[in-house]
């Protein structure tokens, strides 16, 4: 009885290291996450100009992970311009969030405006696209 729920609590443990080691795994492939970027960055715009700073805190948030995702991804492909381009957009997001907590959506609206700006530069450095239209990671 006793070994069994030793055994049990080995499982657990392996269970919940597996758990936390996969949250943290940077993800293999990009094209997911920047496709979430670009809806939530389309929807932050929206919710913007219509002035709704509970949806622009939450878009904020959402687009925070996933620059840390991109983050983790370009560390682990060892492009540090591109993790610096991405940490300065979780950055951004946060002050975004920041302001709309504080109902000061006007101080959102420079943060945001450089969150916009960011995708082109990142994306003519280290995005390619492909003869059948994709796109993918470039060194
Ligand atoms: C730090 C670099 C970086 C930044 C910043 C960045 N991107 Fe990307 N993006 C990439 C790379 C690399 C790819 C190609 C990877 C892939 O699609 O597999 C990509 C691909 C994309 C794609 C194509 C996805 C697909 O597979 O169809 C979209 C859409 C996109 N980005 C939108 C955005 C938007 C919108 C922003 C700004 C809010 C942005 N990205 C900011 C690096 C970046």
């Amino acid at each position: 009885m006793r070994k069994i729920s030793v055994l049990i609590g080995i499982c657990m443990l392996a269970a919940l290291a597996i758990t936390i080691l996969a949250q943290q795994a940077p993800p293999t492939d990009l094209s997911p996450v920047m496709k979430d970027v670009a809806a939530t960055t389309n929807k932050l715009r929206m919710d913007l100009m219509s002035s709704n700073a509970a949806d622009v805190a939450a878009d904020a948030e959402k687009l925070q992970g996933l620059f840390r995702q991109a983050a983790g991804f370009f560390k682990a492909q060892k492009a540090q311009d591109a993790v610096d381009f991405a940490k300065a957009n979780v950055q951004r997001a946060g002050d975004i969030m920041k302001a709309a907590k504080e109902n000061n959506l006007d101080a959102a609206k420079a943060p945001a405006g450089d969150l916009q700006k960011s995708c082109k530069n990142c994306h003519d450095v280290h995005r390619e696209q492909l003869p059948d239209k994709t796109f993918k990671f470039k060194p």
